[in-house]
């Protein structure tokens, strides 16, 4: 165990190897049988009172499954970069509905500034004395030919798109040992993690999603498993996404010509998505209706990658 010291309390984080599954598993977040059996619609689905962080809030794609959360009653902090939320986030306000008993809350914060990304998700987590959740959607984009790409592009890129994805899940993974939630980590990768992205010069941004894949693996082995003190059982997933209608997508399509017929080509239903056809699998993830689910990657890209 490391010691790290914070200026709430002196915390043992697990270090080392990870318990093994069998002799420590993961039961504890099975739904209750009146939550899964009927007694209550779709209960295993319900998020209230659970608290969630989710990067890249402001806009998109980060924006519509923050939105998801708060409408199956969850408080949702949204994080971004941008000082200010866009007005979509604005017109997501105007549709939370009290009766449904979720809030949806803004804070700016960089994921490539760490130490203040860590201090922020400790203060939400004890101002709520829980954390259930959290989605890394922030991410970045360069259109850039591989042969001009140079070291410090290639380090930007991957300071949010890695770095800032992994110390997102670290900083929530350490919350949800402290407060012992059991709690489920959704990392926003894209299906341009498992093919090249016909029409589209992306090399770092692609293969930096290849890796967070990868990383969900590995974070979901060391920290699935139950812990003596009952700590742990949290379950790591990704999402990947096909083409989506987001201003990421926008600007790509006024970089390049005739990139949007090329896409609306590539995959079977001939068109992109819209960020709310995500909605589903970000609640999904993010509530005991996955609570077998770990260590994997949700591909939902209309059919793009499979033929
Ligand atoms: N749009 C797509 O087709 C698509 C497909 C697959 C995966 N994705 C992924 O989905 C996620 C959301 O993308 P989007 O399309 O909604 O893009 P977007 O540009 O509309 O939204 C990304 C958000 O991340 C924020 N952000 C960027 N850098 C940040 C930083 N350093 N710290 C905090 N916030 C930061 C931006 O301000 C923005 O609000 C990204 O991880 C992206 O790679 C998008």
């Amino acid at each position: 165990m490391t010691s790290r010291s914070t200026d709430r309390a002196t915390v043992d984080w697990p270090k080392g190897a990870s318990p093994e599954p069998r002799s420590h598993p993961n039961t504890a977040n099975k739904p209750a049988i009146d939550e899964n059996v009927g007694r209550k619609r779709f209960g295993d689905f319900n998020v209230t009172g659970k608290v969630f962080v989710v990067t890249g809030g402001a806009q998109g794609l980060g924006l519509a499954m923050a939105e998801a959360l708060v409408e199956a009653g969850g408080k949702v902090y949204a994080l971004d970069i941008a000082p200010e939320p866009d007005q979509q986030w604005q017109e997501a306000m105007e549709r939370v509905d009290p009766d449904h008993g979720g809030a949806l809350l803004y804070r700016q914060q960089d994921v490539s500034d760490t130490a203040h990304l860590d201090s922020l998700i400790e203060a939400i987590a004890a101002e709520n004395g829980r954390l259930d959740g959290v989605v890394a959607a922030a991410g970045v984009q360069q259109v850039t030919p591989a042969l001009d790409y140079t070291p410090d592009d290639v380090a930007r890129m991957l300071a949010v798109n890695y770095t800032g994805v992994f110390m997102t899940a670290q900083s929530a993974a350490r919350q949800m040992f402290r407060y012992k939630t059991r709690g489920s980590i959704c990392l926003i990768a894209s299906m341009s993690g498992l093919i090249a992205n016909k029409g589209l010069l992306s090399p770092v941004y692609n293969s930096s999603k290849a890796a967070v894949i990868q990383l969900a693996r590995n974070l979901a082995m060391e920290w699935s498993p139950v812990r003596e003190d009952g700590s742990g059982g949290i379950r790591v997933n990704c999402i990947s996404p096909g083409h989506i209608l987001t201003p990421m997508v926008r600007k790509n399509f006024e970089e390049v010509p005739g990139l949007r017929e090329t896409w609306e080509a590539e995959n079977m239903m001939g068109r992109l998505a819209e960020t709310t056809e995500f909605k589903g699998a970000v609640l999904f993830l993010l509530s005991g209706a996955s609570s077998f689910m770990t260590g994997n990657n949700l591909v939902i890209d209309g059919g793009h990658t499979a033929w």
